[in-house]
């Protein structure tokens, strides 16, 4: 009997799972288990003996029930704990964190020029990237021979359309829609051949248009300075006379260089000075194109965004805003 209970002993001990378990219970308590051997062997013995026997083999029968039952616990116990371990979330774990993007600058910039316009009370209106050379070109007094339609600086698609080279055309298409009087500004991408440090080939502009009656270069005066010095800050702003076909008189805008606060350095050519606007009285012609009757009148601008972002925020190389690098774009986010 005692060679049964070693050999249960010894095998209890090398289980590891209650499958195992079940097997070591049915190869002792079972019905062609040892201590059934056992009982069978009783049989052949004397009476007294029997009895004694018969107690024997009791007390190792609830013994090996009795352990097996505790290492059915410590074997479930020990699943337990391991699951609890594994499936166990570590919160000293640093999180992923979500990254936010940002506004891209020239959409920032065009956001704040958008405010200061709509501040003074103009609207905002969109015009067409693909545009009709009559649009483009044709209506804005600008005729076939004109230098600005050579092959040179414009992308076209064939001979009446291509990529507008100016946000001017919008100024064609919001008069032939509404009547007068309109108040709007139109930022847009445009497209020229042109490809350096400070120019590409795709750029952004914001066109305005005001028309009323009795409007005075006094009022494109004013506005404009109004809006650099909202843009700027507090800079000396000039206004140079210019020539553009859509507009008569015109003039360029020129502020304060930014970088040497006058005092003439390479950014500003050494003048002290940055052309930083195009703008002027809306020519007749042009009025004259899209129907407006003879008492309205009223002025032009256009503007580089590209321009602006770099003078505001300080950035030498135009290609920046185009290469997505998003260590350059975070910078800019509100
Ligand atoms: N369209 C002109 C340009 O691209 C800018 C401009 C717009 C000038 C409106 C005068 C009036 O250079």
């Amino acid at each position: 009997m005692h060679y049964i209970k070693k050999e249960f002993e010894e095998a209890i001990k090398e289980i590891a799972n209650q499958e195992e378990l079940k097997q070591l219970k049915a190869k002792f308590l079972g019905k062609k288990g040892r201590l059934t051997e056992l009982f069978k062997q009783m049989a052949n013995l004397e009476n007294e003996q029997k009895k004694e026997f018969g107690k024997n083999i009791n007390k190792l029968k609830s013994y090996i029930e009795e352990t097996i039952i505790a290492k059915q616990k410590e074997i479930s116990e020990f699943i337990k704990k391991k699951s609890l371990e594994e499936e166990a979330i570590d919160i000293t774990l640093p999180s992923r964190r979500k990254e936010f993007g940002a506004v891209h600058p020239i959409t920032k910039t065009i956001m704040e020029i958008e405010d200061i316009f709509r501040s003074m009370g103009f609207d905002v209106e969109f015009g067409y990237e693909i545009e009709y050379d009559l649009y483009n070109f044709e209506m804005l007094n600008i005729p076939k021979e004109h230098p600005a339609r050579d092959m040179q600086d414009t992308f076209y698609i064939n001979d009446n359309v291509l990529l507008r080279t100016h946000t001017s055309p919008t100024q064609i298409r919001v008069m032939k829609e509404k009547k007068p009087p309109v108040m709007f500004i139109s930022p847009g991408k445009v497209y020229r051949r042109d490809s350096d440090i400070t120019h590409s080939p795709m750029f952004h502009q914001i066109e305005g248009l005001l028309i009323d009656k009795d409007i005075h270069f006094s009022d494109l005066k004013g506005v404009l300075s109004e809006f650099l010095r909202m843009f700027f800050g507090d800079v000396p702003v000039r206004f140079r006379p210019s020539y553009f076909p859509f507009t008569e008189p015109s003039a360029e805008v020129d502020i304060g260089c930014i970088i040497c606060k006058g005092e003439g350095c390479r950014v500003c050519s050494h003048t002290g000075f940055l052309e930083v606007l195009g703008c002027g009285m809306v020519h007749p012609n042009v009025l004259r194109n899209v129907n407006y009757p003879e008492e309205y009148n009223g002025f032009a601008f256009g503007l580089g965004i590209e321009r602006f972002a770099m003078l505001k925020y300080g950035i030498d190389n135009i290609k920046l805003f185009f290469e997505n690098d998003t260590r350059f774009l975070k910078q800019f986010s509100f």
